[in-house]
């Protein structure tokens, strides 16, 4: 009913109008008076994880992206090497695990059964398992030996909106606690971006003010066939989720590139009016946001129709975007937390218009439990 749906249309669209409180709720309470991280169901001990010498993400499906993002700020803030794999390719592939090796499981439903089975192979290679996982009590966290648990709430639409936010949540979480154990230089700035995250949800926020004209932008494109999304950087995930929404969603077909890539081949897919849609990393000290605009240019001067997602303040693109997409200015590492939800709010509403029940699209679950 209307009321389940707090006066929304879908599950889906109330879920992503609660991010701001998911986000707030999967903070709480992960600091001491002392200013220390802590994580309730951290069961490794610290000796155990400063014996860590590789992270191994796995997940599918959205959380997949989410442990892309989670590669960046664990290599980047605890100097450990991380590799991400979709965990129905990693059962299979006779991967190299010890008991220095700690894997990551990420699943919101805390039930899918490639990311199961993978941890159950995991373990038997004695390596440690710690579940990143929304549902209390699954099997996937039951199974691991350690969790952090997300506070989204219940998610109901079938494709994850508010389960995503808070699993990069606690993503960062979890890199912040590891530099905090192995106390590596970043470590002394774990107050800082603690701060900045508690900002998050304000920022969200104010994303979610400006869905009027996102919507209308989504309305614009009913008759689309085929979408880009680029990204680089932790935005480069953010693009794969963007574009993983719409075909979930819209059934268009969507695809999401890094953006160095595009000479690489997507290029030759840009012909006149193809929506492209660009997550710009916000301007820093390494130019990736030049390098970006750069690219811009270049599909737009081939025609597309480009839509660009940029932080407040950055009117360098000004000259190559069709439309803009403001985002509140925050680092690079925590960008995905804002630029993903205009990219929700694109399919939802982009969905509704053409006629798709958006909570149950034809041919998903919610949590696939055969292999
Ligand atoms: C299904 C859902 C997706 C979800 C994926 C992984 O495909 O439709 O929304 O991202 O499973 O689910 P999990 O519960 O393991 O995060």
């Amino acid at each position: 009913s209307a009321a389940e749906k707090d006066g929304h249309d879908w599950f889906m669209r109330k879920e992503i109008h609660e991010q701001p409180r998911a986000v707030a709720d999967s903070l709480l309470g992960r600091r001491t008076a002392e200013g220390h991280l802590h994580l309730d169901e951290m069961r490794l001990s610290d000796q155990e994880l400063r014996d860590v010498d590789k992270i191994i993400i796995i997940a599918a499906g959205t959380s997949f992206y989410a442990g892309m993002v989670a590669k960046y700020a664990i290599e980047h803030w605890c100097r450990i090497p991380v590799e991400v794999e979709l965990s129905s390719e990693f059962r299979y592939r006779d991967p190299i695990l010890d008991y220095s090796t700690l894997v990551v499981a990420i699943s919101q439903s805390g039930e899918t059964a490639d990311t199961l089975q993978a941890i159950r192979h995991a373990r038997t290679q004695r390596s440690k398992v710690l579940a990143i996982c929304n549902t209390n009590g699954s099997t996937i966290p039951r199974e691991s030996d350690a969790v952090i648990y997300t506070h989204a709430g219940p998610e109901i639409g079938v494709a994850s909106t508010k389960g995503f936010l808070t699993q990069l949540v606690a993503c960062y979480l979890l890199a912040l606690y590891l530099a905090q154990v192995k106390g590596t230089r970043y470590g002394d700035e774990i107050d800082q971006v603690m701060a900045q995250l508690e900002e998050m949800p304000a920022h969200i926020q104010r994303v979610l003010d400006d869905a009027p004209a996102i919507y209308e932008m989504a309305r614009e494109h009913v008759d689309t066939r085929s979408v880009l999304f680029l990204g680089r950087h932790a935005g480069y995930p953010v693009a794969l989720e963007g574009a993983l929404k719409l075909k979930e969603l819209a059934y268009i077909h969507a695809e999401g590139f890094a953006a160095g890539e595009l000479k690489h081949g997507p290029i030759a897919l840009v012909e006149a009016g193809l929506p492209v849609l660009c997550v710009v990393p916000p301007a820093g000290r390494d130019q990736l946001r030049d390098k970006m605009v750069s690219g811009i240019q270049e599909v737009r001067a081939r025609g597309a129709r480009t839509i660009c997602l940029v932080e407040d303040g950055d009117d360098a693109i000004t000259p190559y975007a069709d439309r803009i997409v403001r985002l509140p200015r925050v680092p690079v590492l925590l960008q995905p937390l804002v630029a993903v939800v205009p990219l929700q709010l694109f399919a939802c509403e982009l969905a509704t218009e053409m006629g798709h029940d958006v909570d149950q699209p034809r041919n998903l679950a919610k949590s696939v439990t055969v292999e």
